[in-house]
């Protein structure tokens, strides 16, 4: 039987990469995509998450628009991403319509449902993690229908992305962060340690062109907006490969390799704020609530995706 998912995300190029990836994926049933501020203000974030969903040919999979704000913070939005969230990519308005029910209510009803019928949810986070925490404030009994979080966020033995200490999705609600990290739902940490190891080169993107069919266009100029060209970071051209490895997590867990441990966000200083702090070594005399991803099999997660996104030429 497919997983059962939910994609909570602010899309942005790499969102768009992983939410084109999860819909050719037989083994996730999608649920719902809930869109969040973070790379762009709400209203983009959703209209970019409704034209992704057309081009992927999923119109099928409810949208739903979540929170307009950060809990506390003002908004920040991202830097790698174009005006418009989708790099230099043009897609056609959307003629696919957001739905009238909130994503936190759709967050908080998927979960009431699934513990009514004994199931369970898994989450998958792409941005900001607003929506889930003000659902889990509005009702914390949602995490009994929640199997597992699976995120993007955080560096630990990174430096941050988009301050000195803190990676994006961190930095861009610290306060939601740390209310997901204290909930003690199961959860799998894909962050900057585990993204720096899977690089989006110029090759990799030649290749991602000539496989997907149909999509090899938007594709392409997604993935080549992509590239930072900053060597002395990365080791080489590119971007990270952020968000699609979430999806890759769930697909093949056996290509990531994981460590528990007590995960704590700085939500009050000025200098860290965002900052995810592991505890490795058991200092905090806390059970570990996290498992992080500490190292990626890159190749074959290449070869996962390659695989996957061919799918749009089978389709064409
Ligand atoms: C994260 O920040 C965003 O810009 C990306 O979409 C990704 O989710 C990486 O730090
Ligand atoms: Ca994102």
């Amino acid at each position: 039987m497919a997983l059962p998912i939910i994609i909570d995300c602010d899309p942005g190029i790499d969102d768009a990469i992983a939410l084109l990836s999860a819909f050719v994926s037989p083994e996730l049933n999608i649920l719902g995509i809930c869109a969040v501020c973070g790379n762009q203000p709400l209203e983009r974030t959703v209209r970019n998450a409704l034209q992704i969903t057309e081009l992927g040919g999923r119109s099928d999979i409810p949208v739903y628009a979540g929170c307009y704000r950060p809990m506390f913070r003002a908004p920040i939005h991202g830097q790698f991403h174009g005006q418009n969230g989708l790099g230099k990519t043009e897609l056609p308005p959307p003629v696919k319509e957001v739905e009238s029910l909130h994503a936190v209510n759709f967050l908080i009803e998927s979960c009431e449902s699934a513990i009514a019928r004994q199931e369970k949810i898994t989450l998958c986070s792409l941005g900001p993690l607003t929506n889930l925490a003000t659902a889990l404030s509005m009702k914390p009994s949602i995490a009994g229908g929640i199997e597992r979080l699976v995120l993007m966020g955080g560096a630990y033995r990174e430096a941050g992305n988009r301050s000195m200490t803190s990676e994006f999705n961190m930095l861009a609600d610290p306060h939601a962060a740390h209310v997901v990290f204290s909930s003690q739902i199961p959860t799998v940490v894909l962050s900057l340690d585990a993204t720096h190891q899977a690089i989006l080169t110029p090759e990799h993107v030649a290749r991602f062109i000539a496989v997907s069919g149909r999509i090899s266009q938007p594709l392409g100029e997604l993935m080549a907006f992509w590239d930072r060209n900053d060597v002395r970071r990365y080791g080489s051209r590119g971007g990270p490969l952020h968000d699609p490895l979430v999806i890759a997590y769930l697909l093949a867990p056996a290509l990531f390799t994981t460590e528990k441990a007590r995960v704590f966000v700085e939500h009050e200083s000025e200098l860290c704020m965002g900052q995810t702090v592991a505890d490795w070594y058991g200092k905090s005399g806390q059970e570990p609530n996290v498992e992080i991803v500490t190292h990626v099999n890159a190749e074959k997660v290449f070869a996962l995706f390659y695989g996957l996104l061919a799918r749009y030429a089978e389709n064409s």
